[in-house]
């Protein structure tokens, strides 16, 4: 490890500077892993497994199952291939029937996740081919595993995960559209990455450059707020998941990532004048639908607020992202969020990197 990545420079604390380095995450991700031409730059060996593979199982926990959701959606669109995520505390106990063919990918920033490795361990009793995504090269996992990919994204020393669940989606984006491209699916032929993780560096710095704007809400809606609610559909549901996740860690906030069209099944009943509900809106197909169900909150005195992406935006919406591809609109509208749990955290005067009861990596069962 270089001693000057592990410095906190002007950054009054490390979760701010990891959010802030997400754009050179995603340049460094795709000069790595991809070629000039736009094509992956991936282990040839790696992509022949998996594409013998009849169904993938993505295992993580935290912020890193919240980033295997993501990689479903993208496996599936890119490559056809049936994918789950699991749970890795649940999984290993489960009993899960697997398909003929399984192959397994490992998602953890620490590499060292005591669920995610009983996992492991009982996948390679079985000689299952897998693969960690990690970020810290030599971790269990990583020395565990039949295949690694690394997540270069620098020391992550922050107790709440931020840069790491953005470069975990990246290195699935690129991992998916090599798996897509070897199984000859147009779509992923079509889907220039290294492109689109370019717009993505460029979308993430014009989202951080609205910190400010960002620190006003955190202080006037959040701080105040005994619980607050994450909403989306689709894509955008797994966002929310992860937005509520960084919210409760550090701010104490009783926070809850909702598909959106749950909330009138029962949920809905906990909104009070003044409950901060959160949209996420990055796919066409739901963005109506996200928004109606926002309308609902908002009558029953919700203090509502909108996460959109710009072809979608309307006059009164509050953060717009940049256009990106619909398929990796997390790498953008995380962001937003991760910049809300942060600026609550430091207005309510808590240690922002060092969050009560937690610990960075969790080598317990
Ligand atoms: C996220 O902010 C958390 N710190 C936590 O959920 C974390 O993602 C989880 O413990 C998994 O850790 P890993 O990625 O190192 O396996």
């Amino acid at each position: 490890m270089d001693a000057s990545e592990t410095d906190k420079g002007p950054y009054p604390y490390y979760m701010l500077k990891e959010i802030d380095e997400q754009p050179n995450v995603m340049r460094k991700l795709a000069a790595l892993y991809t070629q000039e031409s736009g094509k992956p730059n991936i282990d040839t060996g790696l992509i022949n497994a998996l594409n013998e593979a009849d169904r993938i199982y993505i295992v993580g926990a935290g912020t890193s199952y919240h980033a295997g959701l993501v990689g479903k959606k993208m496996f599936e669109k890119l490559a056809h291939v049936p994918t789950e995520v699991h749970i890795a505390s649940e999984f290993a106990y489960d009993d899960p029937l697997l398909s003929k063919k399984p192959f397994f990918i490992f998602l953890s920033q620490s590499g060292e996740t005591a669920d995610s490795r009983e996992v492991l361990v009982n996948v390679n009793a079985h000689d299952y081919k897998s693969l960690t995504i990690t970020n810290v090269e030599n971790s269990t996992l990583f020395r565990e595993a039949t295949y690694t990919m690394l997540l270069h994204a620098g020391p992550e020393i922050s107790v709440a995960s931020t840069k790491a669940y953005t470069a975990q989606i990246a290195v699935e984006a690129i991992l998916a559209k090599a798996l897509g491209e070897a199984k000859e699916q147009t779509i992923a032929e079509d889907f220039d990455i290294r492109q689109q993780l370019g717009l993505v560096a460029t979308g993430m710095q014009a989202i951080i450059d609205e910190k400010d704007m960002i620190e006003k809400l955190a202080k006037k809606y959040f701080v105040p707020a005994p619980r607050a609610f994450y909403i989306g559909r689709g894509i955008d549901q797994t966002v929310s998941l992860e937005s509520a996740l960084k919210l409760k860690e550090i701010s104490y906030v009783q926070a809850e990532g909702f598909a959106s069209g749950e909330l009138k099944h029962g949920t809905i009943a906990l909104i009070e004048e003044g409950t901060p509900v959160v949209g996420i809106i990055t796919q066409e197909k739901t963005a109506n639908l996200t928004r109606s169900n926002l309308q609902e909150t908002m009558s029953r005195g919700a203090s509502t607020f909108t996460i959109v992406r710009r072809s979608l935006a309307l006059e009164d919406d509050t953060i717009i992202i940049p256009d990106v591809d619909e398929m990796i609109t997390p790498l953008l509208s995380v962001v937003p969020a991760q910049l809300i749990a942060y600026f609550t955290s430091l207005n309510k005067g808590l240690d922002v990197d060092r969050p009560r009861n937690l610990a960075k990596s969790v080598t317990v069962e």
